[in-house]
């Protein structure tokens, strides 16, 4: 028999009521949504868009007003699919007064590992997130956001889930904190893991999913590969090396002669994430920043400013 698909979703709908119960906001409208084993699915959308109450409905800790969830193949909430899927929370929920190992040691008993397996598991997994000796001994009330998330992480990890519900995992991160917690997630993929996981910062996390779905008011507008939603096709890109003056004239000349609209020749940028992420590391390791981004190619002075130096 086919594994069942780890999430479907049929006009998955969540309306909350106010006081006297009647219906006040619609938090999701008709979700239809399925995912494939082993991918990575980003639920994005704006604060209030309703993904947080998706992920709730999934976990069964909410009921759905209208429509259906299945989750690996069963009813959200039922023991057995919780003892197989890993949940970490927008806001971390965690006692304040253990340290990071008495944290995931309470949670491998929540599942009934037995002592020596916990010991193991719990090494294992902050290893795996990176929180150090030092950081594991600490209580979690001196955890910094970073380090929040990296034990949210661990205990979400701890009866080595299939299927990751992950809310907001890089909020709150600066940028080498995402990238890990973004390298982190890719690695949790690799070991064939299925992960749904919600972001608000829309570019945060677009390189590290498969498909994106967006929510706006609690309605999916729009669903697919990262790639293909971002591809423009009606415009042709091409990037060469050692390109001199003379060449580019005749590429210009060609494109132009041949019919076509030239709308933009220039030097590729980077994201301002990679250039922060490559000039720490520069400097982490004692090398000069790199020259070839974030430096004019061909040194153009600027106009000197009038009375300044
Ligand atoms: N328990 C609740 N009672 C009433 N309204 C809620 C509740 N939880 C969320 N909402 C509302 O539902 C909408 C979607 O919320 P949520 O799913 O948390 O969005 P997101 O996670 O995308 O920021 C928002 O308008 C929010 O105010
Ligand atoms: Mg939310």
């Amino acid at each position: 028999m086919a594994e069942p698909r780890p999430v479907v979703t049929e006009g998955l709908a969540k309306t909350y009521k106010d006081f006297w119960g009647r219906g006040k906001v619609h938090a999701l409208v008709g979700l239809d949504l399925s995912l494939e084993r082993g991918e990575i699915f980003g639920l994005l959308g704006p604060n209030g868009s309703g993904k947080s109450t998706t992920i709730k409905l999934l976990l069964g800790l909410i009921f759905p007003t209208s429509g259906s969830a299945r989750v690996l193949g069963s009813l959200p909430g039922t023991p057995a699919v919780n003892q197989r899927l890993g949940y970490l929370p927008e806001e971390s929920y965690l006692h304040r007064f253990l340290t990071g190992e008495e944290t995931v040691d309470f949670y491998g008993r929540l599942f009934g590992l037995g002592p020596a397996e916990r010991r193991r598991r719990t090494a294992e997994l902050l290893d795996l997130v990176g929180l150090d000796r030092r950081a594991r001994a600490r209580q979690l009330r001196e955890y910094s956001k970073g380090m929040s998330r990296r034990i949210g992480l661990a205990q979400a990890l701890v009866n080595d889930p299939e299927l990751l519900l992950l809310d907001e995992p890089t909020s709150g991160l600066d940028p080498i904190g995402t990238r890990e917690m973004k390298d982190l997630i890719l690695h949790l993929k690799a070991q064939g893991k299925t992960i749904l996981l919600s972001s608000h910062l829309l570019a945060d996390v677009q390189d590290v999913c498969d498909r994106i779905g967006i929510l706006d008011r609690g309605m999916l507008r729009e669903i697919g590969r990262v790639k293909d939603l971002l591809l423009v096709r009606d415009v042709f890109q091409l990037q060469a090396k050692g390109v001199t003056p003379a060449v580019r004239e005749a590429i210009l000349a060609a494109a132009r002669g041949a019919g076509a609209e030239v709308i933009s020749e220039s030097h590729p940028t980077t994201t301002l994430e990679d250039l922060f992420l490559r000039v720490v590391r520069a400097e982490a390791e004692g090398r000069p920043p790199p020259a070839s981004v974030g430096r004019p190619a061909d040194p153009d002075p600027p106009a000197p400013a009038d009375g300044h130096g």
